[in-house]
């Protein structure tokens, strides 16, 4: 972290000083790592003790001494570490990132909001910004009013450009998260039905996104999805100048002739106002053009140059797991493990992905075509749209041409009726009761050249699943499910 004397904390926290007098606390510098989880502590270090639902961090503040931290924020005097009490520690992570980022002046803050892939582009735009200058972004999905000060408190005095991840679960969420982070650049992604249960309607959702945009400066730039009329509209929410991304005609930064190779992975024409260029990405899945065109524009904001951007594209990699996670098996089965979340959106844009790694646009007959099996779990927080979501969901495969559609668990029950009623017969759509069945069903009827993809709504059983099938082909046994994870 940025240096913070143990006064300054107090100060910038509205808290009291327990166990050393002010003198001590003006001398007591922190400037290590600041966790939430004990275990992270190190030399130098803040640790802040939560209260969560299981267990009470006050109890954990000689843990992190003992791996180096030299003091702590708490809520109640404790002894085994020089600390801050405040009332709230939430408002104490809150002022402390606030004051980190104001700390920062050459900081550049680009937030990151949408229903789907707001992770997927952070990864993006993190690799391709860090190509240029140091680059702080949040590990794995960090994206609440935890993870944002988490993410802020690793920015140190090198760093330029600070990535954050803004979700949001009701209205005002994402504003808060701007006034502890303020973003010069802005990105809107799309407004989709992630978390309508909560949100309780579409409309709710665009208005809780454009908080985003609503809290950047009259200098700051909001980059807007053209291609999402709901996110287009959010132009006229903002202060900040707007640039449009997308296929329309109106983007300023736009793709054109996009095409997906064998593997799923995009090809396409960019056009910016400083250049064109063509672009390939590493990433599979069409729905990755609209995130890579949010991040080109984001990175010539930031004063990138057109070429290093595209040339950064390139050589992106996948860092958070279960996005698009591709295996080649060596028996010759293809995994697409995507089971990290889904939402109708993304199970769209995955089904689209996996016909094109299929061989075709739901064509069966063409000669490179390959059996395409989609194996779902269900769609969570959808509120009362959950039925009708998922049979649209069994609809869509079937339409696609999806060869087999295995469907886990109950609440996706109706992705199998759907299909049915869409025109399925047979053991094209099947419905079994957890992961094990399915398992047990692509163990017996897996055969070279199928390619699998996996998806569902925060499923540990299926992320197993699609893992485990993964690492089956070589052997054959079906016991290595190991794989390390990056996030
Ligand atoms: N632009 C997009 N449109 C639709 N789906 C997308 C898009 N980008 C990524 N996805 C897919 O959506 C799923 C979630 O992606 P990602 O984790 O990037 O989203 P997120 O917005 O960070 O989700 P969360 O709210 O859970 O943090 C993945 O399956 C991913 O492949
Ligand atoms: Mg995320």
């Amino acid at each position: 972290m940025i240096p913070f004397s143990l006064a300054e904390v107090a100060q910038v926290t509205g808290g009291r000083l327990h166990g050393l007098d002010d003198e001590a606390a003006a001398a007591l510098v922190v400037d290590g790592p600041v966790v939430t989880d004990s275990r992270e502590a190190g030399p130098g270090g803040l640790y802040i003790a939560r209260i969560g639902e299981q267990l009470d961090g006050h109890q954990f503040v000689d843990a992190a001494a003992r791996l180096g931290a030299v003091a702590a924020v708490t809520t109640r005097p404790v002894d085994d570490l020089p600390c801050v009490v405040v009332d709230d520690i939430q408002e104490g992570l809150a002022s402390l990132a606030r004051a980190v980022v104001e700390r920062h002046p050459h900081l550049t803050v680009i937030g990151i909001t949408g229903s789907s892939g707001k992770t997927s582009t952070k990864d993006l735009l993190a690799s391709v910004l860090s190509s240029a200058a140091p680059t702080v972004a949040p590990v794995g999905s960090l994206n609440s009013e935890v993870g944002v000060p988490l993410t802020v408190f690793r920015v140190d005095p090198q760093t330029r450009f600070l990535v954050v991840e803004m979700g949001a679960r009701g209205i005002g969420h994402i504003a808060y998260l701007t006034r502890i982070a303020p973003p010069q650049i802005g990105i809107e992604l799309n407004v989709g039905t992630a978390h309508v249960g909560e949100f309780g309607s579409r409309e709710a959702i665009a208005v809780a996104k454009a908080e985003l945009v609503q809290a950047l400066p009259a200098s700051g730039l909001a980059v807007l999805n053209v291609d999402d009329p709901a996110v287009r509209a959010m132009a006229g929410k903002t202060a900040a100048r707007v640039q449009l991304v997308g296929t329309g005609s109106e983007a300023a930064v736009r793709a054109s002739e996009i095409t997906l190779d064998e593997s799923g992975r995009p090809t396409f024409q960019l056009t910016t106002p400083g250049g064109s260029a063509q672009v390939s990405l590493p990433l599979h899945g069409e729905h990755h053009v609209g995130n890579a065109l949010a991040v080109v524009a984001a990175a010539l904001e930031c004063g990138l140059p057109l070429l290093d951007i595209v040339g950064a594209l390139a050589t992106a990699t996948p860092a958070s797991r279960w996005r698009m996670e591709v295996t080649e098996r060596a028996d010759g089965v293809t995994v697409v493990n995507d089971a990290y979340n889904a939402n109708p959106d993304s199970m769209r844009a995955a089904l689209k992905a996996l016909v094109a790694m299929g061989g075709g646009r739901g064509g069966a007959d063409t000669a490179r075509s390959r059996r395409t099996w989609a194996v779902l779990g269900s769609m969570l927080e959808l509120g009362d749209e959950s039925t009708v979501e998922h049979d649209s969901i069994g609809r869509l495969a079937v339409r696609l041409n999806i060869s087999r559609l295995v469907v886990v668990g109950d609440t996706a029950r109706p992705m199998a009726s759907g299909a049915q009623h869409e025109g399925s017969w047979g053991d094209e759509a099947v419905w079994v009761p957890d992961a094990d069945a399915a398992f047990a069903l692509l163990t017996e009827e897996l055969r070279p050249g199928d390619v699998v993809l996996f998806k569902s709504s925060r499923d540990a059983g299926l992320r197993w699943l699609g893992d485990r099938i993964a690492a089956m082909g070589a052997d054959d046994d079906g016991t290595d499910d190991s794989r390390e994870g990056t996030t």
